[in-house]
Protein backbone atom coordinates (compact mmCIF):
# COMPACT_ATOMS: atom_id res chain seq x y z
CA UNK A 1 0.00 0.00 0.00
CA UNK A 2 1.38 3.66 -0.92
CA UNK A 3 0.43 7.20 -0.99
CA UNK A 4 -1.18 6.75 2.55
CA UNK A 5 -3.42 9.75 3.52
CA UNK A 6 -4.53 11.41 6.64
CA UNK A 7 -8.28 9.41 6.11
CA UNK A 8 -7.06 6.13 5.28
CA UNK A 9 -3.77 5.37 6.82
CA UNK A 10 -6.01 3.82 9.78
CA UNK A 11 -7.44 1.26 7.57
CA UNK A 12 -3.74 0.17 6.23
CA UNK A 13 -2.47 -0.18 9.81
CA UNK A 14 -5.37 -2.63 10.81
CA UNK A 15 -5.60 -4.55 7.58
CA UNK A 16 -1.79 -5.02 8.20
CA UNK A 17 -2.73 -6.91 11.89
CA UNK A 18 -5.67 -8.72 10.26
CA UNK A 19 -3.35 -12.14 9.89
CA UNK A 20 -2.77 -11.88 13.77
CA UNK A 21 -3.62 -15.37 15.24
CA UNK A 22 -4.04 -14.27 18.64
CA UNK A 23 -7.71 -13.02 18.42
CA UNK A 24 -7.68 -10.78 21.52
CA UNK A 25 -4.37 -9.43 20.88
CA UNK A 26 -6.22 -8.40 17.78
CA UNK A 27 -9.07 -6.87 19.25
CA UNK A 28 -6.27 -4.79 21.28
CA UNK A 29 -4.30 -3.86 18.94
CA UNK A 30 -7.42 -2.95 16.54
CA UNK A 31 -8.99 -0.62 19.34
CA UNK A 32 -5.65 0.89 20.49
CA UNK A 33 -4.93 2.26 16.56
CA UNK A 34 -8.15 3.65 16.55
CA UNK A 35 -7.96 5.54 19.30
CA UNK A 36 -4.76 6.87 18.46
CA UNK A 37 -5.44 7.67 15.54
CA UNK A 38 -9.17 9.42 16.29
CA UNK A 39 -7.09 11.02 19.09
CA UNK A 40 -4.29 12.61 16.74
CA UNK A 41 -7.00 13.73 13.99
CA UNK A 42 -9.29 15.42 16.91
CA UNK A 43 -6.47 17.63 18.53
CA UNK A 44 -4.48 18.19 15.24
CA UNK A 45 -1.40 17.12 16.86
CA UNK A 46 1.47 18.88 15.72
CA UNK A 47 4.91 17.77 14.92
CA UNK A 48 6.10 19.52 18.12
CA UNK A 49 3.75 18.09 20.38
CA UNK A 50 4.34 14.55 18.71
CA UNK A 51 7.76 14.61 19.82
CA UNK A 52 6.97 15.97 23.24
CA UNK A 53 4.82 12.86 23.80
CA UNK A 54 7.28 10.39 22.62
CA UNK A 55 10.25 12.55 25.11
CA UNK A 56 7.96 12.15 28.00
CA UNK A 57 7.17 8.33 27.19
CA UNK A 58 10.76 7.98 26.97
CA UNK A 59 11.71 9.51 30.25
CA UNK A 60 9.16 8.07 31.78
CA UNK A 61 11.04 4.47 30.81
CA UNK A 62 14.00 5.63 32.08
CA UNK A 63 13.09 6.52 35.34
CA UNK A 64 11.79 2.88 35.79
CA UNK A 65 14.12 0.81 38.23
CA UNK A 66 13.41 -2.47 39.91
CA UNK A 67 12.52 -0.29 42.84
CA UNK A 68 10.48 2.07 40.90
CA UNK A 69 7.58 1.84 38.01
CA UNK A 70 6.49 5.63 36.47
CA UNK A 71 4.38 3.88 33.72
CA UNK A 72 1.96 2.74 36.62
CA UNK A 73 2.47 6.13 38.82
CA UNK A 74 1.28 7.21 34.70
CA UNK A 75 -1.21 5.14 34.42
CA UNK A 76 -2.77 5.36 38.48
CA UNK A 77 -2.70 9.81 37.93
CA UNK A 78 -4.71 9.18 34.61
CA UNK A 79 -7.16 7.53 35.91
CA UNK A 80 -6.85 4.26 34.10
CA UNK A 81 -5.58 1.69 37.05
CA UNK A 82 -8.98 2.47 38.71
CA UNK A 83 -10.55 2.18 35.55
CA UNK A 84 -8.92 -1.11 35.14
CA UNK A 85 -9.89 -2.21 39.00
CA UNK A 86 -13.03 -1.22 38.94
CA UNK A 87 -14.37 -3.31 35.44
CA UNK A 88 -12.42 -6.33 36.88
CA UNK A 89 -13.71 -6.36 40.14
CA UNK A 90 -17.91 -5.81 40.13
CA UNK A 91 -19.08 -7.19 43.26
CA UNK A 92 -22.74 -8.13 45.21
CA UNK A 93 -23.91 -5.05 47.01
CA UNK A 94 -22.43 -5.55 50.37
CA UNK A 95 -18.72 -6.73 49.39
CA UNK A 96 -16.21 -4.83 50.10
CA UNK A 97 -14.98 -2.68 47.21
CA UNK A 98 -11.62 -3.07 45.79
CA UNK A 99 -9.05 -0.01 45.14
CA UNK A 100 -6.02 0.30 43.47
CA UNK A 101 -2.90 -1.55 44.37
CA UNK A 102 -0.14 0.76 44.33
CA UNK A 103 3.72 0.52 44.12
CA UNK A 104 4.38 -0.25 48.07
CA UNK A 105 3.31 -3.43 48.48
CA UNK A 106 6.05 -5.91 48.50
CA UNK A 107 5.97 -9.63 48.39
CA UNK A 108 6.87 -11.75 51.55
CA UNK A 109 6.01 -9.59 54.22
CA UNK A 110 6.63 -10.48 57.62
CA UNK A 111 4.36 -12.57 59.57
CA UNK A 112 2.44 -11.45 62.47
CA UNK A 113 0.57 -13.00 65.30
CA UNK A 114 -3.24 -11.26 66.09
CA UNK A 115 -2.59 -8.62 68.45
CA UNK A 116 1.06 -7.86 67.44
CA UNK A 117 2.53 -4.41 66.61
CA UNK A 118 3.43 -4.00 62.81
CA UNK A 119 4.95 -0.33 63.59
CA UNK A 120 8.16 -1.74 64.61
CA UNK A 121 9.61 1.75 65.63
CA UNK A 122 7.92 3.65 62.36
CA UNK A 123 7.36 7.11 63.43
CA UNK A 124 3.74 7.91 63.69
CA UNK A 125 0.76 8.09 66.53
CA UNK A 126 -0.11 4.79 67.95
CA UNK A 127 -3.18 3.12 66.22
CA UNK A 128 -5.19 -0.25 67.00
CA UNK A 129 -6.91 -1.71 64.14
CA UNK A 130 -9.58 -4.41 64.56
CA UNK A 131 -12.58 -6.10 62.42
CA UNK A 132 -13.49 -9.18 61.10
CA UNK A 133 -13.63 -11.21 57.65
CA UNK A 134 -16.62 -12.53 56.66
CA UNK A 135 -18.68 -13.35 53.76
CA UNK A 136 -21.68 -11.71 52.06
CA UNK A 137 -24.19 -14.04 54.50
CA UNK A 138 -22.52 -12.39 57.20
CA UNK A 139 -20.57 -15.84 57.70
CA UNK A 140 -16.76 -15.44 59.23
CA UNK A 141 -14.28 -16.19 57.30
CA UNK A 142 -11.41 -17.58 59.66
CA UNK A 143 -7.56 -18.31 58.68
CA UNK A 144 -8.20 -15.65 55.72
CA UNK A 145 -4.35 -14.35 55.26
CA UNK A 146 -4.53 -10.37 55.59
CA UNK A 147 -1.82 -8.40 54.32
CA UNK A 148 -1.65 -4.82 55.80
CA UNK A 149 1.06 -1.55 54.82
CA UNK A 150 1.23 1.71 55.70
CA UNK A 151 3.02 5.04 55.30
CA UNK A 152 4.53 6.80 58.26
CA UNK A 153 3.85 9.82 60.01
CA UNK A 154 5.83 11.92 57.40
CA UNK A 155 4.17 9.86 54.28
CA UNK A 156 6.87 7.38 53.63
CA UNK A 157 6.25 3.83 53.41
CA UNK A 158 9.38 1.90 54.63
CA UNK A 159 10.51 1.03 50.92
CA UNK A 160 10.94 4.47 49.76
CA UNK A 161 13.98 4.79 52.71
CA UNK A 162 17.14 3.69 50.68
CA UNK A 163 18.48 2.55 53.44
CA UNK A 164 16.28 1.08 55.08
CA UNK A 165 16.90 -3.30 55.86
CA UNK A 166 13.88 -3.97 57.59
CA UNK A 167 10.22 -4.01 57.09
CA UNK A 168 7.88 -1.53 59.03
CA UNK A 169 4.81 -0.41 58.86
CA UNK A 170 3.67 -3.69 56.76
CA UNK A 171 2.49 -7.73 58.15
CA UNK A 172 0.43 -10.06 56.96
CA UNK A 173 -1.62 -11.72 60.14
CA UNK A 174 -4.12 -14.30 59.86
CA UNK A 175 -8.02 -13.81 60.68
CA UNK A 176 -8.71 -16.15 63.98
CA UNK A 177 -11.56 -18.65 63.98
CA UNK A 178 -14.33 -16.53 63.79
CA UNK A 179 -12.65 -14.23 61.10
CA UNK A 180 -11.68 -11.70 63.72
CA UNK A 181 -8.54 -9.50 63.56
CA UNK A 182 -6.59 -7.30 65.28
CA UNK A 183 -3.55 -5.54 65.68
CA UNK A 184 -1.58 -2.08 66.45
CA UNK A 185 -0.13 0.23 64.13
CA UNK A 186 0.43 3.98 63.68
CA UNK A 187 -2.32 6.33 62.39
CA UNK A 188 -2.26 7.10 58.57
CA UNK A 189 -1.22 10.16 56.73
CA UNK A 190 -2.21 11.49 53.76
CA UNK A 191 1.02 11.57 51.61
CA UNK A 192 2.51 12.68 48.00
CA UNK A 193 3.18 9.91 45.84
CA UNK A 194 6.19 10.62 44.06
CA UNK A 195 6.57 13.70 42.40
CA UNK A 196 9.88 14.18 41.14
CA UNK A 197 9.61 12.22 37.92
CA UNK A 198 8.19 12.94 34.57
CA UNK A 199 4.53 11.90 35.95
CA UNK A 200 5.25 15.14 39.12
CA UNK A 201 5.98 17.65 35.96
CA UNK A 202 2.57 15.89 34.14
CA UNK A 203 0.67 17.26 37.48
CA UNK A 204 2.24 20.06 37.65
CA UNK A 205 1.69 20.97 34.05
CA UNK A 206 -2.24 20.02 35.03
CA UNK A 207 -2.30 22.19 38.02
CA UNK A 208 -2.72 18.69 39.85
CA UNK A 209 -1.29 17.98 43.55
CA UNK A 210 0.21 14.93 43.60
CA UNK A 211 -1.44 13.90 47.55
CA UNK A 212 -3.32 10.70 48.47
CA UNK A 213 -6.04 11.12 51.91
CA UNK A 214 -4.53 8.83 54.14
CA UNK A 215 -5.43 4.97 54.04
CA UNK A 216 -4.45 1.67 55.24
CA UNK A 217 -3.82 -0.56 52.82
CA UNK A 218 -5.28 -4.60 52.46
CA UNK A 219 -4.59 -7.58 50.47
CA UNK A 220 -6.97 -10.43 51.83
CA UNK A 221 -6.87 -13.89 50.66
CA UNK A 222 -9.31 -16.50 51.48
CA UNK A 223 -9.96 -19.93 49.80
CA UNK A 224 -13.46 -19.97 47.97
CA UNK A 225 -13.54 -16.04 47.67
CA UNK A 226 -12.23 -13.22 45.31
CA UNK A 227 -8.89 -11.61 46.27
CA UNK A 228 -9.43 -8.20 47.79
CA UNK A 229 -7.45 -5.53 47.18
CA UNK A 230 -8.23 -2.20 48.87
CA UNK A 231 -7.57 0.27 51.40
CA UNK A 232 -9.46 2.30 54.50
CA UNK A 233 -9.19 5.74 54.02
CA UNK A 234 -9.58 7.83 57.20
CA UNK A 235 -12.28 10.32 57.52
CA UNK A 236 -12.43 13.88 57.67
CA UNK A 237 -8.83 13.74 55.09
CA UNK A 238 -8.95 16.71 52.85
CA UNK A 239 -8.24 14.68 49.87
CA UNK A 240 -10.87 12.62 49.94
CA UNK A 241 -12.12 14.25 47.09
CA UNK A 242 -9.10 14.94 45.14
CA UNK A 243 -7.01 11.91 45.47
CA UNK A 244 -4.34 12.24 43.08
CA UNK A 245 -5.09 8.22 41.78
CA UNK A 246 -8.44 8.68 42.16
CA UNK A 247 -9.27 5.54 44.31
CA UNK A 248 -11.59 6.51 46.88
CA UNK A 249 -15.10 4.95 47.79
CA UNK A 250 -17.13 6.56 50.63
CA UNK A 251 -17.93 2.58 51.53
CA UNK A 252 -13.99 2.24 52.30
CA UNK A 253 -14.00 5.75 54.68
CA UNK A 254 -13.62 4.81 58.34
CA UNK A 255 -13.21 7.01 61.61
CA UNK A 256 -9.36 6.89 63.25
CA UNK A 257 -11.08 7.60 66.73
CA UNK A 258 -9.01 9.53 68.96
CA UNK A 259 -8.48 8.16 72.47
CA UNK A 260 -6.74 10.03 76.11
CA UNK A 261 -3.25 7.98 77.14
CA UNK A 262 -4.63 5.02 79.23
CA UNK A 263 -5.66 1.29 78.31
CA UNK A 264 -5.97 0.31 74.79
CA UNK A 265 -8.19 -2.06 73.90
CA UNK A 266 -5.87 -4.87 73.73
CA UNK A 267 -5.34 -4.04 77.66
CA UNK A 268 -2.02 -2.94 77.03
CA UNK A 269 -1.35 0.84 78.95
CA UNK A 270 -0.49 3.42 75.94
CA UNK A 271 1.18 6.90 77.48
CA UNK A 272 0.55 8.74 74.90
CA UNK A 273 -2.88 9.76 73.22
CA UNK A 274 -3.84 6.75 70.82
CA UNK A 275 -6.50 6.15 67.86
CA UNK A 276 -8.63 2.90 67.22
CA UNK A 277 -9.90 1.81 64.19
CA UNK A 278 -12.50 -0.95 63.70
CA UNK A 279 -13.41 -2.05 59.96
CA UNK A 280 -14.85 -5.37 58.89
CA UNK A 281 -14.59 -7.03 55.38
CA UNK A 282 -16.92 -8.85 53.41
CA UNK A 283 -15.29 -11.02 50.85
CA UNK A 284 -16.96 -12.12 47.29
CA UNK A 285 -17.12 -15.74 47.00
CA UNK A 286 -15.34 -17.26 43.65
CA UNK A 287 -17.62 -17.77 40.45
CA UNK A 288 -17.71 -20.64 38.96
CA UNK A 289 -15.18 -20.58 36.63
CA UNK A 290 -14.00 -17.96 37.37
CA UNK A 291 -10.05 -17.38 39.01
CA UNK A 292 -10.08 -15.98 42.92
C1 LIG B 1 -0.44 3.91 47.24
O1 LIG B 1 -1.48 4.06 47.81
O2 LIG B 1 0.45 3.35 47.88
C2 LIG B 1 -0.23 4.46 45.86
C3 LIG B 1 -1.16 4.19 44.89
C4 LIG B 1 -0.96 4.69 43.62
C5 LIG B 1 0.13 5.46 43.34
C6 LIG B 1 1.06 5.75 44.34
C7 LIG B 1 0.87 5.25 45.61
FE1 LIG C 1 -0.71 3.99 49.83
Amino acid sequence: MRNLDEDNITQAVLARHAAMPDERLREIMTSLVQHLHSFAREVKLTEEEWFAGIQFLTETGQICSDKRQEFILLSDTLGLSMLVTALNNRKPQGCTESTVFGPFHVEGSPEYALGDNVAEGVKGEPCFVRGTVRDINGEPVPHASMEVWQADADGFYDVQYEHLEAHQGRGTFRSGPQGEFHFRSVRAEAYPIPYDGTVGRMLKALSRHPWRPAHLHFLIKAEGYETLITHVFRDGDQYLDSDAVFGVRSSLIADWVWHEAGIAPDGSRVDVPFYTLDFDFVLNPVQAGKAA
